[in-house]
């Protein structure tokens, strides 16, 4: 009988020991090589030579909340800025740290796919922008939004109601400094941000705490933590049909619920325009998919699709940022009132602070510069590229498949592209002018490429203008508690603990 001892034998009982030790043994050796392969297991099992530095094994970080951390590290060790090979799971990732070939990849066509997560399938985002294949559906996507949704006019016309959103702000932390003696930032600019974006959108501005605005932000935060998880399912397709982490029931769960909620807004749409025979575009963006030539037209299903993905892409990057924006301003007391100075002279105290002073504030500008340098909202600008076929990355083979991220945040942080990166110093950009709509690498937090972000200009525009409007209103001073800095990525790079500080009338 088979003893402990002798392990193998009990599964391989008619093989002789003298054949087995060697057939074990050049397995170990070939488990071996796969594992310490650079790069890892699934690179290993590519056809790609290993010429990409990278860690053996399995990279676990992208599970955990400092991701760009722990890959910036890796990079700097393994001396890989430029190009490091990693796998999660069976998935083969590609990542750069470098200027240079961060643009070579976000330029390339063979990049213009996003791998797709299953909670982004299952909410039915490859139907929306963000995910949608690279061809005539995603084509046709950019063309309508960029023309109707982010185009200079639009994003002008917008403008009274980013100002009323950003000056009910104003009233709502005045509110709450009278009962509290402080305010959580982040939900204030969350509920602004959002309504701003289903203002835009939907045309329509939600009270949250009640009614379908707390419908409304049940979804929306549902929705963003099954975006933000690990799924592990995505990465080990054996383990996918168990659906280990519930994340496709929840999904599923989540689409119904979505598919009334915007269903009964597009309808609403619809009974206007028959009532009122609207013709005109100019609209919200519901009226303007609906207006669409019947050769651009959307089913009922995309549309929900399309308009949704706006919502999670819009409101919180920009909430996230002001967050940080507005940590600085606490810790940072001098170059608050320096912001301010400036805002006093080119807008004075007699009247609010409106877009079209933007330009002439320069100061500003530069600080929020300056915190996407130093809190980019996507560290590893949020969502991947997919290489659509094989390709070379400087001397390296990519095989189709295989996703390849830039990280931003290692870029921001690297003392040989930026000097003291990390000391917050928004003077840099007014010694530089650099920009940051996506062609220098340097700096890209919208991305770069086909598929840089539509919504830059918007984010900024509403990002200017809300700052400008809390600083002209209020001075920031910390509240007991302090400002921590601590990161927690998820979708986006979030301060781990929320900003409570005091906002004193100016
Ligand atoms: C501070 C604000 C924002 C930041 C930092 C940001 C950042 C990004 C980044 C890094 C990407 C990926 C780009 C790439 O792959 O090269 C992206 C894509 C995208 N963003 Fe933004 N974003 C912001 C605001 C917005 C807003 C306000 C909207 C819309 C309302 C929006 C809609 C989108 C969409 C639809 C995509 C996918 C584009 C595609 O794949 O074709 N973003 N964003």
């Amino acid at each position: 009988m088979a003893s402990f001892d002798s392990e193998p034998a009990l599964f391989l009982p008619f093989i002789p020991k003298t054949v087995l030790s060697p057939v074990i043994a050049v397995a170990v050796v070939a488990l071996a090589a796969v594992w310490l392969s650079p790069g890892g297991v699934a690179w290993a099992l590519s056809r790609a030579p290993r010429s990409i530095r990278g860690p053996p094994g399995i990279v676990l970080a992208l599970a955990g909340t400092a991701a760009h951390r722990v890959l910036a590290g890796l990079a700097r060790v393994l001396d890989a800025a430029r190009l490091m090979a990693f796998s999660v799971g069976f998935t083969r990732f590609i990542v750069s740290s470098h200027p240079d070939t961060a643009k070579e990849i976000l330029n390339s066509s063979a990049f213009a796919d996003r791998p797709i997560k299953e909670s982004a399938y299952e909410l039915l985002f490859h139907r929306a922008m963000g995910f949608a294949p690279f061809g005539e559906y995603w084509r046709n996507l950019r063309r309508i939004s960029a023309t109707h949704l982010f185009s200079p006019r639009r994003i002008s016309a917008f403008g009274e109601h980013r100002q009323a959103i950003g000056a009910q702000m104003v009233g709502e932390i005045r509110a709450l400094m009278g009962t509290d003696g402080v305010v959580e930032v982040k939900r204030v600019l969350h509920f602004g941000s959002l309504n701003n974006v289903m203002m835009s959108v939907f045309g329509k501005r939600f009270d949250f705490g009640k009614g379908e605005g707390l419908e409304l932000e049940g979804l929306v935060k549902e929705g963003y933590e099954l975006l933000g998880v690990f799924n592990w399912s995505d990465h080990l397709p054996l383990l996918g049909w168990m659906d280990l982490q519930g994340v496709r029931k929840r999904c599923r769960g989540l689409v119904g619920r979505v598919n009334v909620f915007v269903g009964k807004i597009i309808e609403e749409h619809r009974r206007r325009r028959i009532d009122r025979d609207v013709v005109n575009q100019d609209g919200d963006f519901v009226d303007v998919l609906l207006h669409l030539e019947e050769e651009e037209k959307l089913s009922d299903s995309d549309m929900v699709a399309v308009l949704w993905e706006m919502i999670f892409r819009g409101t919180d990057t920009v909430a996230i940022l002001l967050e940080w924006i507005m940590a600085r301003m606490v810790l940072h007391p001098d170059i608050q009132s320096k912001a301010q100075s400036e805002m006093d002279a080119v807008v004075g105290n007699s009247r609010l602070v409106s877009d079209s002073d933007i330009p002439d504030l320069p100061y500003l500008r530069s600080i929020v510069k300056e915190s996407l340098r130093m809190h980019p909202p996507g560290p590893l600008l949020s969502w991947a590229r997919l290489a659509i076929h094989d390709v070379h990355i400087g001397n390296h083979f990519i095989p189709a498949g295989t996703t390849a991220m830039v990280n931003m945040w290692a870029i921001t942080h690297d003392e040989r592209i930026w000097a003291n990166p990390n000391e917050f110093q928004p003077e840099r950009f007014m010694a530089e002018d650099v920009s940051i709509l996506g062609s220098d690498l340097r700096l890209a937090p919208f991305g770069s490429g086909r598929r840089v972000c539509p919504g830059k200009s918007l984010g900024l525009a509403t990002v200017h203008l809300w700052l400008a409007q809390l600083l002209q209103s209020f001075k920031w001073v910390p509240s007991d508690g302090g400002v921590d800095l601590s990161e927690c990525l998820k979708m986006s790079l979030e301060m781990k603990s929320p900003l409570v500080c005091r906002a004193l009338p100016r």
